[in-house]
């Protein structure tokens, strides 16, 4: 089956009981069963639950995955990645990653006696370098967060390979739709469900996606046995949401190109981080490892300082200021104030995210009305 006709039917079989076309939500905490010291498949709703279980098989064939398992938020998703290492071990991360990640990461991660480096996953010599005897984990994301920075997946994977250390992907802004990172030798994808998958601001939920089953059980006892799973609803509504996900994402792509493309000319900005760009400098590299767009995240800088950039992302109308992504409605954040700002005031700005940078989600709104509203902002905002 195709990528589309997969994210309707698998994991959605009709209800046999009442022949639903759409599965109920099974808010059950515990089930009964039928002998002492003898399990069905559900026992008990940490452990597992229909409803989950449903997301968990749609999203595992979404990503050519062989199983998925669902957390209550796409940190909690990460936090279950890194709990795979122990005391003395050490992991190396992008640079441009998700704050919460890096706070993660350097602020609790760092408490079991785990290193943490990060380094510019661009620059894969480099990169290898800081590889160490005892790096256990290998993080990255691509397109990078916010700078839109392109990883070339299959080369970090075949390092990954060469040095027997996992490789973790946060396929977030892609989504499977666009990226496959399994299919290109990646072992473990992790996802802010709450994001592109779920696609309309009412979800949180994380994922994390493996094709070895070893490995999905180490990750399924870490689960069990902290306990953070995605609740029946949110499993629900994302189940509901990733059906529409290819169509989502494909028309958001569409709209941000052309959005890229006008403010790549307007003399109020000077840059644009956009991977759909030619003249993004991972332009190349992005075309060849994504399909059919090349995502609905982009950043810019606008010729502002960080008063400017502040009127100017508290002046859009359409665009609502606010940190998440991928979703319906378009949102405008600057990140050295809001979603970056868990990060060291010297990692951000040895990283790039400077001041006037702002971070937008284009949503499934018409193009026209999105570039005016863009157009007014920068219009109060530089004078
Ligand atoms: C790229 C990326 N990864 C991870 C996360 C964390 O996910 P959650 O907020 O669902 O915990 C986010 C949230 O914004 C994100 O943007």
């Amino acid at each position: 089956m195709q990528f589309r006709t997969r994210a309707i039917h698998v994991g959605n079989k009709k209800d046999e009981a009442t022949g639903a076309v759409v599965r109920p939500v099974h808010f059950a905490s515990t089930f009964v069963q039928n002998h002492a010291g003898e399990w069905r498949e559900f026992d008990y709703s940490r452990s597992g639950n229909p409803t989950r279980k449903s997301a968990e098989e749609t999203i595992a064939s979404l990503e050519s995955g062989s199983h998925a398992l669902l957390f209550a938020s796409g940190m909690a998703a990460t936090h279950a990645a890194t709990m795979l290492l122990e005391n003395g071990d050490h992991i190396l991360a992008g640079s441009d990653i998700y704050g919460g990640t890096y706070r993660l990461l350097h602020k609790i991660t760092n408490r079991s006696g785990i290193e943490v480096t990060l380094s510019d996953s661009r620059n894969l010599e480099q990169f290898e370098q800081q590889i160490r005897p005892n790096t256990k984990l290998i993080w990255i994301e691509s397109p990078g967060n916010p700078l839109m920075s392109i990883t070339d997946i299959e080369a970090c994977a075949a390092i990954a390979r060469r040095h027997n250390v996992l490789l973790g992907i946060d396929n977030t802004f892609a989504s499977p739709a666009l990226s496959r990172p399994l299919e290109l030798g990646v072992d473990i994808v992790m996802h802010s469900a709450t994001k592109y998958l779920g696609g309309h601001s009412d979800v949180l939920a994380g994922a994390l996606v493996v094709k070895d089953k070893e490995l999905f059980d180490r990750l399924y006892f870490i689960q069990n046995a902290t306990g953070a799973v995605a609740s029946p609803m949110d499993s629900f509504l994302l189940g509901r949401g990733m059906k529409t996900l290819d169509l989502r994402m494909k028309a958001q792509s569409e709209t941000a190109m052309q959005i890229a493309e006008r403010l790549a000319e307007d003399g109020r900005v000077k840059r644009v981080l956009y991977p759909g760009l030619p003249t993004h400098p991972g332009h190349e590299i992005a075309a060849r490892q994504m399909t059919g767009g090349f995502g609905a995240m982009m950043s810019f800088e606008i010729n502002g300082d960080f008063e400017q950039t502040k009127k100017f992302v508290e002046s859009t109308k359409l665009f609502q200021l606010a940190v998440s992504l991928g979703a319906v409605e378009s949102l405008i954040e600057q990140p050295a104030s809001m979603s970056h700002a868990s990060y060291d005031a010297a990692d951000r700005a040895k990283h790039g995210i400077v001041d006037g940078l702002v971070r937008i989600s284009v949503g499934l709104e018409d193009v026209r009305d999105l570039m005016d509203d863009l157009d007014q902002a920068l219009r109060s905002a530089i004078a």
